[in-house]
């Protein structure tokens, strides 16, 4: 199996399950913290037969991938957990970097791109107790050895673009990784520094974007993301339109895909 924590992620009481394989590490993750799990639990495995990723996708994890799920619970009223995906988004690339720096971006609002094409996603999900904690999970999936096949988008794997990582060397640098972002993220307080990191990674930053909400599509130029982490997007009149969700597509390729 081959999987351990990172030394920050044990100094700062970061737990770990793990699996050679597993249905989905997400719903592993939700299982215990409804169950009363106090958090800070990743939930890990190099292959899953049921995993899920947004929009109800099924979401591929061959054996040699990485799936790495974080549970966190937090307390009532937190605000911007919304935001932890952007968090995660940073803590990915800096554990994939190595080797493949240069070609790294991130996509709003939680892909990570090597050359524009998709090599890791991120789902967060959450619900509220009864007690008024709130859990939330972080899925991760990282196309260490595999790329999908059949997917409606680019998709890429570390091995493609020259990586010698492997799930646990992943892992172990990603857990140490999520350290520094949930520091910097501060439950929320330091979301303004996670976003102008995030920004300085973006994919398509100034360029023409298509982005998808259910059947209608809203065209114009990626401007920014705001304060809680939406979309900001420019169209031709001048106005600026903000979206919570949605799936973007860049430039002419992205048009023609839609
Ligand atoms: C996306 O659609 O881009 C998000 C994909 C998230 C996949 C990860 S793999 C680990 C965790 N377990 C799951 O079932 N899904 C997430």
């Amino acid at each position: 199996m081959g999987f351990a924590l990172g030394s920050k992620a044990i100094a700062r009481g970061y737990r770990l399950a793990a699996y050679d394989t597993i249905g989905s590490t997400s719903s592993e993750a939700m299982e215990r913290g409804r169950a009363g799990d106090a958090g800070r639990l990743w939930v890990v495995a190099t292959e899953q037969t049921a995993g899920h990723g947004r929009r109800g996708r099924p979401w591929q994890t061959p054996g040699g991938n990485l799936a790495a799920s974080l549970l966190l619970s937090l307390p009532k009223g937190s605000a911007q957990a919304a935001t932890l995906g952007f968090a995660a988004g940073l803590a990915v690339t800096e554990a994939i970097s190595v080797g493949c720096e240069d070609s790294l971006r991130l996509k709003w609002p939680n892909d990570v791109l090597i050359d524009g094409a998709k090599v890791a996603g991120i789902l967060l999900e959450a619900v509220t107790l009864a007690t008024g904690r709130s859990i939330v999970v972080i899925g991760i999936g990282v196309n260490v050895r595999h790329a999908p096949e059949g997917v409606p988008y680019p998709a890429t794997s570390l091995a493609a673009c020259g990586s010698h990582a492997t799930p646990g060397s992943l892992f172990e640098a990603l857990s140490d990784s999520w350290v520094e972002q949930e520091v910097l993220w501060d439950h929320g307080r330091g979301f303004s520094a996670i976003r102008d990191r995030w920004l300085g990674s973006a994919a398509g930053l100034g360029a023409p974007i298509a982005v998808k909400m259910g059947e209608s599509v809203f065209r114009g130029t990626f401007e920014t993301i705001d304060s809680d982490g939406r979309l900001v997007v420019r169209s031709g009149d001048g106005s600026a339109t903000t979206i919570s969700a949605g799936e973007v597509h860049f430039g002419a390729a992205g048009t023609a895909a839609l």
